[in-house]
């Protein structure tokens, strides 16, 4: 049997809305069409200031969770028209929605994705699941990552260790063992482009983010500003676990630089935040023992030439590719991850890794909005 799905995601970047169409059948998945939907600079700019604390939150959280809802809606509209499929063609959609706030430690530990599902099922008419984090999140769990399951799926194999490296806004890694006695762990080591990007954003207005790493390989590390920055506790934290824009930002950074107590020109803070990117990647790779095997790449960050090759030098042990050899467009491993969340859903079937979100159990992931 053959059934399609649809997964939507808009991740800590905020670069666009990633929409894939992908078919589920007993031997597996296969993508049928993608594709990347602009961001507006002005939707952009307000869900950037919401995702820090702010007045009159809760009004402007539920506008822009209908205005997400919409580009959502648009996004999945001309999916359908690009692929030639009918709304009628489709199961259901796998909405991530857009991460405005993620605190999984403190007492009161919450997670909150926008973009209204009522808005997407009505506007596409498809049955919509959206809020995949919460429930694990009430047993215990981070909420996050989710897509090492995915991962487990589609890139497992015995004949050697793989670990799918994900460079979004934050980068999180899935440890996938040859062996299949051992689990699945995976958690987010840290900044993935989110500091890149802030910083060439804070001075360059007209861009979003640095091309090919060019800036910051023009520019000389900062051994001061990096070890400071290399102190952070997240680092050193035990899995599982979880981060996001709440820590590393731009006065997170301004803390550092007023520590250092030097002046250190743009291009070289901009050259330390890649390094900075690079080494806690790195480091947390090599927390996990895993002698040898594949790095597998996905993720804006795997078209950042600099950033590569730095990992590349930093993981000789490892061979370094993206997920486009095994025919997955790298681009999109996380929206078609959320369709095939969708199909899990619709099916009943759990879909988190306790062993890697720390929650008590597997559940089934999602509220689902039906159209029929
Ligand atoms: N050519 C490129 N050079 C450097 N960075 C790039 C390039 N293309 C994409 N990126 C990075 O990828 C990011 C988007 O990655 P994405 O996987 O969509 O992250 P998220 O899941 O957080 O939205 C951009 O913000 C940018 O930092
Ligand atoms: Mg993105």
């Amino acid at each position: 049997m053959t059934d399609y799905f649809i997964g939507l995601m808009s991740g800590t970047s905020m670069d666009g809305v990633d929409a894939a169409l992908i078919e589920v059948h007993d031997a597996g998945i296969k993508t049928i069409a993608t594709l990347g939907y602009p961001m507006p600079a002005e939707l952009r700019k307000q869900l950037l200031n919401i995702t820090h604390p702010g007045e009159n939150e809760i009004t402007r959280m539920g506008q822009l969770d209908n205005e997400m809802g919409i580009l959502f809606a648009n996004a999945t509209l001309a999916l359908l028209a690009k692929a030639n499929f009918a709304a009628s063609d489709i199961i259901a959609i796998g909405s991530h929605g857009q991460t405005i706030r993620h605190i999984p430690d403190a007492p009161f530990h919450f997670t909150m994705q926008i973009g209204n599902p009522n808005v997407i099922a009505e506007m596409t008419n498809i049955t919509t699941i959206a809020d995949f984090r919460r429930r694990d999140m009430a047993i215990g769990g981070q909420g996050a990552p989710l897509t090492p399951t995915f991962h487990n799926h589609v890139f497992r194999t015995v004949e050697r260790n793989r670990i799918i490296l994900n460079i979004g806004g934050i980068a999180n890694i899935s440890i996938l063992p040859a062996n299949i006695d051992l689990p699945v762990t995976g958690f987010d080591t840290g900044p993935g482009n989110c500091l890149l990007d802030s910083h060439m954003q804070l001075h360059f207005k007209d861009k979003t983010f640095d091309n090919d790493g060019e800036w910051a390989s023009s520019g000389k590390i900062n051994s001061t500003l990096l070890s400071s920055l290399l102190s952070e506790s997240y680092l050193e934290l035990p899995p599982p676990k979880s981060t996001g824009r709440e820590l590393f930002n731009l006065p997170w950074l301004e803390k550092h630089l007023q520590k250092t107590n030097v002046g250190i020109a743009a291009v070289d803070v901009q050259a330390t935040l890649l390094e900075y990117t690079a080494q806690t990647i790195s480091q947390a790779i090599a927390t996990q023992n895993i002698n040898g095997g594949e790095i597998v790449v996905c993720g804006g960050g795997c078209h950042n030439k600099a950033l590569i090759q730095r990992l590349k030098e930093l993981n000789p042990h490892h061979q370094l590719t993206t997920t486009i050899i095994y025919n997955i467009d790298p681009d999109f491993v996380e929206a078609i991850a959320f369709a095939w969340m969708a199909h899990a859903t619709m099916n009943k079937i759990p879909c988190n890794l306790p062993t890697v979100t720390g929650a008590s159990k597997a559940v089934i992931l999602g509220g689902v909005y039906y159209v029929k």
